[in-house]
């Protein structure tokens, strides 16, 4: 599926759907970060026009996904607590270059990484949330987190030959699957 070199354990599956509301808490981050690592990316590269366009297109829906996931919270009796911080997306991030031109493709494929695990979890909420209303909720999005996964690997392909694209989203598939595998089952989005 997507770039993953391998699926999310199986035994994430019921730590995630037993503690929807914790998950629901972690999810309205994720949105919120993806939003703002969007702006990031424009911030850090204002000349790439092509980038600049497509990411505030992206920016614009993760609010909107951040701002559906704050409702279904307030529909909860929840309200939004402080980010405790992402292992996944801290060790992702350790593997991007600290040189151009290699530090802006790393950061689109990481970028891709974080969309493209987001929307196999959000496909295996959309099965095994043991609610119709949670199931909805993640079938809503997964779509969008597959378009996110493409816009950023398509800004790559225009600004990188191909096969340089193709090459360094091989070995980031292999880090971020050793990721995933070291990481606890907990109920989070990445964790
Ligand atoms: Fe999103
Ligand atoms: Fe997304």
């Amino acid at each position: 599926m997507l770039c993953l070199a391998c699926p999310t354990n199986p035994e994430w599956i019921p730590v995630a759907t037993a503690n929807p509301d914790l998950i629901l808490l972690d999810h309205a981050h994720c949105e919120k970060k993806a939003a703002f690592f969007a702006l990031t990316m424009i911030n850090r590269y204002p000349s790439r026009t092509r980038l600049v366009k497509d990411l505030i297109g992206l920016a614009a829906e993760e609010i909107e996904h951040f701002s559906l996931v704050i409702t279904e919270l307030e529909k909860r009796g929840l309200t939004l607590t402080r980010d405790p911080g992402c292992d996944y997306a801290k060790m992702l991030h350790e593997h991007v270059s600290g040189n151009e031109p290699k530090r802006m493709l790393d950061f689109l494929i990481t970028g891709a990484f974080i969309e493209a695990r987001s929307c196999e979890r959000f496909s295996l909420l959309a099965k095994h949330a043991l609610t119709e209303d949670m199931r909805a909720l993640y079938r809503s999005l997964f779509e969008s987190e597959a378009g996110h996964y493409r816009l950023y690997t398509d800004i790559a392909r225009e600004y990188y030959p191909f096969d340089h694209v193709k090459e360094r989203l091989q070995e980031l598939s292999l880090i971020e699957a050793e990721i995933v595998k070291g990481l606890p089952n907990k109920p989070t989005m990445h964790g």
